[in-house]
């Protein structure tokens, strides 16, 4: 069934969208691959969550819909993941679409020594929308030069997670109405966690204060507070949480990226900067969002989740109706 009612957003932040299901628009994703979050204006951002509200009251409705009948999605990760490459299977089940998971690319022809462009080039004569997850920085980029396919990067290296951020940016504000005005503070890796680097980027469209609270040496990349300077943004870096609890309205934790040391040593040294406890909470605001990408890894603490502030399994459901609001807005149907 191709829904054909006429959907209102139901976010917190009162916005009232009309969209059409069903409908084919040339709109601005349309045929485009999702590379940075450079790519999005504030009135994208506005189109994008638009649409996933629209999905969120869907899939509410009616669990599965056949908005993408006959699209297949590939889902090609290099790196382990169980959020991004779970969501954007689900999303694509709920939008009635087919799916080629590549999740573990030992088993592929990778193993063999295929190339990344090769790869590519053989899965989009499969697929029509190709999701990517690369240890190196600008795989999604290169890959998208040899596609002819949309390609969504799901985090390239120490670079970006675009949809991750786009889930992020939802999730605020689904929790808390809106995003001007907040002060949102970033904690832990923030030099290799990818998260960060993409949320970042899409805050400063919008009037925010950012805090880093970092060790020293995951301090967020220079140039990246570079960039958000010259564009006006309020940032401030500390080592203490306690520097900036009290005045935060959105708390987003990392976890410390083993995977991204090369001396396990330094790794271990760092590994518990940070621990948000019920302590920790006691401290912050009474009506603070509490965020993580996850995985975690003891950077807060389970203790915590039972606290109406922890957000961060809300957030996992919210990535679904983003991811599934991009593959309709890619494949043309939103
Ligand atoms: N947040 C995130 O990217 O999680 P996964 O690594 O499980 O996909």
């Amino acid at each position: 069934m191709i829904p054909t009612l006429i959907a209102q957003t139901n976010g917190r932040n009162g916005r009232a969208a009309y969209l059409p299901f069903g409908e084919k628009r040339d709109g601005a994703l349309f045929n485009q691959s999702i590379l940075s979050v450079k790519q999005f204006s504030r009135a994208d951002l506005e189109h994008i969550f638009a649409v996933a509200g629209e999905m969120r009251m869907m899939v509410e409705r009616v669990g599965s819909f056949d908005l993408l009948n006959g699209k297949i999605l590939a889902v090609l990760f290099y790196e382990p993941s169980t959020r991004t490459s779970s969501s954007f299977i689900a999303a694509m089940q709920r939008l009635g679409g087919g799916f080629i998971p590549i999740n573990e690319v030992k088993y592929s022809s990778v193993a063999k020594g295929e190339s990344l462009p090769d790869t590519i080039r053989t899965l989009e004569a499969y697929a029509d929308v190709i999701v990517l997850r690369h240890p190196e920085t600008g795989a999604a980029a290169l890959a998208a030069q040899y596609a002819r396919k949309p390609i969504i990067n799901a985090g390239d290296g120490v670079g970006e997670h675009p949809t991750q951020a786009l889930l992020d940016l939802f999730t605020i504000l689904e929790e808390r109405g809106g995003i001007d005005g907040a002060t949102v503070t970033m904690l832990g890796d923030l030099k290799y966690g990818r998260t960060v680097h993409s949320l970042a980027r899409l805050l400063s469209l919008h009037n925010v204060k950012l805090n880093y609270v970092s060790p020293d040496v995951l301090r967020m990349p220079r140039e990246l507070a570079a960039e958000l300077d010259a564009r006006g943004v309020r940032q401030f870096q500390t080592e203490s949480l306690d520097d900036v609890l009290d005045e935060t309205d959105v708390l987003y934790v990392t976890r410390i990226q083993k995977e991204r040391f090369a001396n396990l040593d330094e790794y271990a040294a760092l590994k518990d900067s940070y621990i948000i406890t019920p302590a920790t909470l006691t401290r912050a605001r009474a009506d603070m969002t509490l965020m993580h990408p996850l995985p975690r890894v003891g950077e807060i603490s389970p203790t915590v989740d039972s606290d109406p502030r922890a957000a961060y399994f809300r957030q996992v459901e919210y990535g679904m109706y983003v991811r599934m609001a991009l593959l309709a807005m890619v494949l043309g149907k939103a």
